[in-house]
């Protein structure tokens, strides 16, 4: 058993190695994680050509992907070489710390890549499956868009996320709601996601929430929902 002394010692060397890994940035971090195989992260590219998205322009879409998603990729990244270089006797707050920050840039991650998946060039509607589960569970295509959009409208002026997820536990799609990146329905899969954070839209359309929601319905392309739904195995 170590003294008091020996644990506030170890403590007060961890503490000052997080200092240090922090303050020497993350490549020290990820040379030194390299002995525990860290898994790692690579960007992925725009899915699509940011010129052609009817309604959103390119500027905002290069600057979204740039830098709000590959910042979280970079910072998860960052983050699991910290988490791994922790010792299991620092305080609490630097697990609870670290662990959220590594929940949201995870998820920041995760959501970020089904928001790009869900645009396209709009005008399209989902598959058969798909179509028939929105009726079963919407009463129609139009029920699901109109409760879609009317969420979407209603995140005007805070942030976060509105999403289409499979619930298994639920049997069912459900449109949920997200104040940040560490909501989602726990046993979801994601369909399509509408990204309700300002750096979404306040280039191309300023405080006018409303026109933004509309723009990304305009641009809503259906074909990596229906790849999603047509995994999870339901109907
Ligand atoms: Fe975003």
């Amino acid at each position: 058993m170590p003294t008091g002394i020996d644990r506030r010692t170890a403590l007060a060397a961890t503490l000052t190695a997080g200092v240090m890994l922090a303050a020497q940035g993350c490549a020290t971090a990820q040379q030194s994680a390299a002995a525990v195989s860290l898994k790692g992260y690579q960007a992925k590219p725009l899915p699509f050509d940011p010129k052609t998205i009817p309604g959103l322009s390119e500027r905002i879409l290069v600057s979204h992907h740039d830098n709000n998603y590959v910042g979280a990729v970079t910072r998860l990244g960052a983050i699991e070489a910290q988490v791994v270089q922790l010792d299991p006797a620092a305080p609490g707050f630097m697990f609870n710390g670290l662990k959220r920050e590594e929940l949201l840039a995870m998820n920041s991650m995760i959501l970020h890549e089904l928001y790009f998946a869900s645009l396209g060039r709009g005008g399209g509607k989902p598959g058969a499956q798909l179509s028939a589960q929105i009726e079963k569970d919407f009463g129609s295509q139009q029920k699901w868009r109109d409760q879609f959009v009317a969420m979407g409208k209603a995140l005007g002026g805070g942030s976060g996320w509105v999403l289409l997820m499979w619930s298994p536990r639920a049997g069912k799609l459900v449109n949920q709601w997200a104040a940040d990146h560490t909501m989602a329905i726990a046993d979801g899969r994601g369909l399509i996601a509408l990204d309700m954070y300002e750096h979404a839209y306040h280039m191309d359309f300023g405080a006018k929430v409303a026109a933004y929601v509309d723009a990304y319905m305009g641009a809503l392309d259906w074909a990596n929902a229906d790849r999603e739904f047509a995994r999870t195995g339901a109907s």
